[in-house]
């Protein structure tokens, strides 16, 4: 395997030493598109926060910083990036502010209407089956929840940053979408008053659904 496929694999599925440098990388390389991406909802103090692919556990971190009745969960199918969240976030784990486990997008072990906002940083591009995952999402979510996506690639206006985009979905077979197409299968999946959110010179997409 090239060492570009084996990057793009772990970054899929982060495992062993490399996965676990992987992770870590993740949150520093991530940081200012997830900080874009949570400026574009409110969080309230008392919020149930799911964020689904958490991967290094970065964006808990960040979350369980604004929370303070609520509680923090992540989720993600690889145990590597499990392990790593969790020694990242041990302090707020320790203090019941947040809660991780391996699962996945498509089995969530949460009971229905639970959570009032679901996120997703860098990671539905990997989800199996995305119309019946964003099903899950929504059982998951309150009456009025909110999903958001925040990616760093997509089908955008920019013909460099598409093409690049292009590139890295064929290469590590994931999907990636247009706005038109975010706003279809959010549709679709029963989201409503859709909002999208595009940073074209960086080639960055945020996407906001409402249950
Ligand atoms: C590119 S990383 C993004 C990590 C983190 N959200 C960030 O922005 O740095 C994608 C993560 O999604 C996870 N993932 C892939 N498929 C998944 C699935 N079906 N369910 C849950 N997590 C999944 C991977 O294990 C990986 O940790």
């Amino acid at each position: 395997m090239g060492l570009k496929k084996k990057l793009v694999a772990q970054v899929r599925n982060p495992s062993g030493k490399l996965g676990r440098f992987i992770a870590r990388g993740m949150n520093k390389g991530h940081a200012k598109l997830a900080k874009w991406g949570i400026s574009k909802i409110l969080i309230k103090p008392d919020y149930f926060i799911l964020d689904i692919g958490c991967g290094g556990g970065g964006n808990l971190h960040r979350f369980g910083e604004m929370i303070k009745d609520g509680k923090v969960y992540g989720i993600d199918s690889s145990e590597t990036s499990v392990n790593i969240s969790k020694k990242i976030n041990k302090n707020q784990i320790d203090n019941g502010i947040i809660e991780i486990q391996k699962a996945s997008v498509s089995s969530l072990p949460f009971n229905n209407n639970f959570f009032n906002l679901v996120t997703g940083f860098e990671s539905y591009y990997f989800w199996p089956d995305l119309i019946k995952d964003l099903n899950e999402i929504y059982r998951v979510l309150k009456p009025k929840g909110k999903l958001i996506l925040v990616n760093e690639g997509y089908l955008c206006d920019n013909t460099k940053k598409r093409k690049k985009a292009e590139k890295w979905s064929i290469l590590g077979n994931f999907h990636i979408h247009s706005p038109k197409e975010y706003e279809d299968f959010l549709t679709k999946a029963g989201f409503i008053n859709i909002q999208i959110f595009e940073e074209r010179k960086k080639g960055w997409i945020a996407v906001i659904g409402v249950k």
